[in-house]
């Protein structure tokens, strides 16, 4: 894990550009005070982004590593820090430490294959990372199927992104399936939860499956894929569980003898299987 003096120390991040995403969810795009990207990660990879006086939480870095000139946060606004957050204007400075945790293996076990992500809600945002790394080096990778629901239209973050760009039609071999939860008047689209849809939906089972999204639809999809014929060594995950120091040192995201902040976030389903049922 990375646990150096340079990802120990919080850094000043300068908000360059805070966009309305969703009612509850806001982006935040930040680089350093020269200007220059403040962080190198991986997707997957998190940050410590703190107000100070007012808290620190842990925030998935949503943009693709293949960014060179900022790092952006999809925050959904649930508590005291994210509602500071929210108020944040551009031009305004926080503080990121990090690149912590793990990153999903999209250079070693994705490399090659067809990849089946799911997201719910926010849990795009980590994935939104792995999606932008795998379409920048389109050649690397299969097939690319993406499942991604939430409650309405106007909920469903980075919907501009998903309809100009993954969905585009110069996009090769991605194929994006929105669904949201229960009927609305602008909508066209498929309705039902995510899991379902997947279901309907019937993948062939050669390929990577990554699911991100709240613990329900984690352990629905979860059930979905292994009925289905995935088996726990072809699906992985990401968890987020309440943390404080997200270097291994305060005890308060432990899983059984895992720290998800070190050992973590991201997991293959058969890792987690070995795990109490504590997360
Ligand atoms: C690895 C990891 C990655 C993450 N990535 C993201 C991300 O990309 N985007 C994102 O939006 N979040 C992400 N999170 C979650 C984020 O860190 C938490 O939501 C964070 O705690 C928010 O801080 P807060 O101070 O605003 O909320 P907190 O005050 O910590 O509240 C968090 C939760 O507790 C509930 N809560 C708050 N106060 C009360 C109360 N009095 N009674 C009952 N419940 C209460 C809130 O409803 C909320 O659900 C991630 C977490 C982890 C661990
Ligand atoms: S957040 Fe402190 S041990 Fe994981």
């Amino acid at each position: 894990m990375n646990m150096n003096l340079e990802t120990l120390i919080p850094i000043v991040g300068v908000v360059t550009e805070v966009k309305q995403d969703t009612p509850d969810i806001k982006n935040f795009r930040v680089v350093g005070r020269d200007g220059k990207k403040p962080i190198q990660h991986m997707p997957g990879q998190c940050a410590m982004v703190s107000i100070p006086g007012v808290g620190e939480a842990m925030f998935s870095i949503t943009s693709s590593p293949t960014n060179e000139d900022y790092i952006e946060f999809e925050i959904k606004k649930c508590g005291c820090l994210t509602n500071w957050l929210h108020m944040i204007e551009a031009g305004q400075e926080i503080t990121v430490r990090g690149p912590y945790g793990n990153a999903f293996p999209v250079d070693d076990a994705f490399a090659g294959h067809d990849l089946l992500i799911i997201a719910g809600g926010v849990g795009l945002a980590p994935v939104r990372s792995v999606i932008n790394y795998c379409r920048h080096h389109r050649d690397r990778y299969g097939k690319i199927d993406i499942v991604y629901g939430s409650r309405s239209k106007e909920d469903l973050a980075f919907y501009d992104e998903i309809i100009n760009e993954w969905m585009s039609p110069d996009e090769k071999d991605v194929h994006v399936h929105l669904t949201i939860d229960r009927e609305q008047e602008n909508w066209d689209g498929h309705v039902g939860f995510v899991p379902n849809y997947v279901k309907e939906l019937g993948f062939d089972t050669d390929k990577i499956a990554i699911l991100c999204g709240p613990p329900i639809m984690i352990k629905f999809t979860l059930a979905g894929l292994k009925e289905i014929g995935f088996s726990e060594q072809q699906i992985y995950t990401t968890l987020e569980l309440k943390m404080k120091c997200g270097v291994g040192k305060c005890g308060r995201c432990n899983v059984g003898s895992k720290y998800v902040c070190k050992d973590g976030p991201v997991f293959r389903m058969d890792e987690l299987s070995e795990l109490p049922d504590e997360y």
